[in-house]
């Protein structure tokens, strides 16, 4: 019988560790977001403190403890290791921090997932261009193997990237995620280009430099929603779909998993707007070149972050608009029958898992699946008792069981997001994503298990006493 391994999410970059300047730590593109006037972060708040786990680790640690959980998700801060982004200078102070929660986990019997790179370019990189620039697969793939060659002899389940597709599209189209760029319809799929060459040469160094002594994994992780046609009869909404989960989930991994490159519908879509608009033929989705590492096959699972579903319809069509709504040209709706639970985009729909794991094992050829991300927010008064969420929980992880158990899905782990409420990027701290709740108006920064907390702690143990049983 397969395992379900269950583990709790959490970030040591900007969600969480606060010190944002602490011990020679160099800025990221998040500090230089939140800290310039008239940015878009909610009320002015900022990542510089937070949790404060730069300085409260053991505290994040007695949590991870008290939920049991087997295996923890953390994201390093390129720019506390790397201040200025390369390894002609490292921080020692940073090296030392994440070797100390590296160590700790495993003396607590946690393994840890580590990310990479998790929404925060160092600054020092983003003024050279940042992610626009075809340098930064070479510059990326450095940091990753000085992270592989530092942190590898003790972690095993490497991501290299956390959702790219956030990265190119929040801040580089929409202009609403750090580094604040608007530049619709060009500059979203430049940065997915370059985003996807780093991830590749990171996984070729891996595999030819480390895999045979260090025997971990890597891979990339992707986020997407569940969608599925408004209605189910109509070849219009059908095809709007397929246009749907090309434009989120098949943009990352249709060049890992199927073909090495974007998915033919992705292509022929922005040609056909491309020329509409009097660009050459392709020129805005840039094509990957016969001299560089392949794409295909550069992930050892699939990393997969789920949050919400969708019904699809097509779009307004915006004739004549350039950007990648228009490109995508299909619009997703809210069924009525979902509840919304804290902010407004999150939809709840347990199935939707299901339904999208499905379609992951079959579009991408069966792969070991962890979802690395996946989790329930409330907005407004703190609620304690959040039952609600508890009961998210149990339905969320009854959906990945049926998956496995009678869908055949090969799901290897479950992460939770987050252990803690946290800084929630533009939304600041008013979305609380935790299983513990973090009082941000004291400086010590209290941590308290919610009702949600207590529960996931003893879904967790159900299931390893039944696991325990099967073997
Ligand atoms: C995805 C991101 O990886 C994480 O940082 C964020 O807080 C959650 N989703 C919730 O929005």
């Amino acid at each position: 019988m397969p395992v379900i391994i269950l583990g709790g999410g959490g970030d040591y970059e900007i969600n969480l560790a606060g010190g944002w300047d602490a011990d020679d730590k160099g800025p990221s593109i998040w500090d230089t977001f939140c800290h310039e006037g008239g940015r878009l972060v909610l009320e002015g708040q900022s990542g510089d403190v937070t949790c404060n786990s730069y300085e409260l680790w053991e505290e994040d640690l007695r949590c991870i403890r008290q939920l049991g959980l087997t295996h923890y998700r953390l994201s390093l801060s390129w720019s506390r290791l790397l201040p200025e982004g390369t390894t002609r200078h490292v921080n020692q102070k940073g090296l030392r921090y994440y070797n100390k929660v590296i160590n700790d986990l495993l003396a607590s019997d946690v393994l840890p997932m580590v990310t990479l790179y998790h929404f925060d370019l160092p600054q020092a990189l983003q003024d050279q261009g940042g992610w626009k620039s075809p340098e930064m697969a070479a510059i990326f793939d450095s940091y990753a193997r000085f992270c592989f060659e530092t942190f590898g002899d003790r972690v095993k389940l490497w991501i290299t990237l956390n959702e790219p597709y956030v990265c190119a599209k929040l801040g580089h189209e929409d202009g609403i995620f750090a580094p604040g760029v608007k530049e619709p319809g060009i500059a979203a799929y430049l940065v997915g280009h370059n985003m996807l060459r780093g991830h590749a040469r990171a996984w070729h160094s891996y595999n030819v430099l480390y895999r045979a002594k260090q025997g971990g994994s890597v891979s990339l992780a992707i986020n997407s929603d569940w969608a599925e046609p408004l209605d189910p009869a109509s070849p219009d909404d059908t095809a709007a779909t397929e246009r749907y989960l090309a434009f989120t989930l098949g943009w990352f991994a249709w060049p890992l998993f199927v073909t090495g490159d974007y998915p033919e519908v992705m292509r022929s879509s922005i040609e056909v707007r491309s020329k509409e608009l009097g660009y050459q033929e392709g020129s805005r989705l840039p094509r990957f070149s016969k001299d560089e590492p392949s794409l295909l096959g550069t992930a050892d699972f699939f990393a997969l972050n789920y949050y919400t579903s969708r019904r699809v319809k097509p779009g307004e069509g915006c004739p004549g608009v350039l950007g990648l709504k228009s490109d995508q040209d299909a619009e997703g709706v809210v069924d009525p029958s979902w509840p919304v639970c804290g902010v407004s985009w999150l939809a709840v729909v347990p199935d939707g898992l299901r339904k999208l794991l499905m379609y992951v094992k079959d579009t991408f050829n069966n792969p070991a699946i962890y979802i690395t991300e996946n989790g329930f927010s409330q907005m407004g008064p703190v609620d304690m008792e959040d039952v609600q969420r508890c009961g998210f929980y149990h339905d969320i992880i009854q959906e990945v069981a049926r998956a496995l158990r009678e869908d055949g899905v090969d799901v290897r782990g479950y992460f939770a997001w987050s252990l803690l409420d946290n800084f929630e990027w533009a939304d600041g701290f008013s979305v609380r994503f935790g299983l513990f709740h973090v009082d941000f108006s004291r400086p010590e920064r209290p941590r308290t298990p919610y009702r949600s907390g207590r529960e996931y702690a003893g879904i967790i143990s159900k299931y390893r006493s039944q696991t325990r049983a099967n073997n």
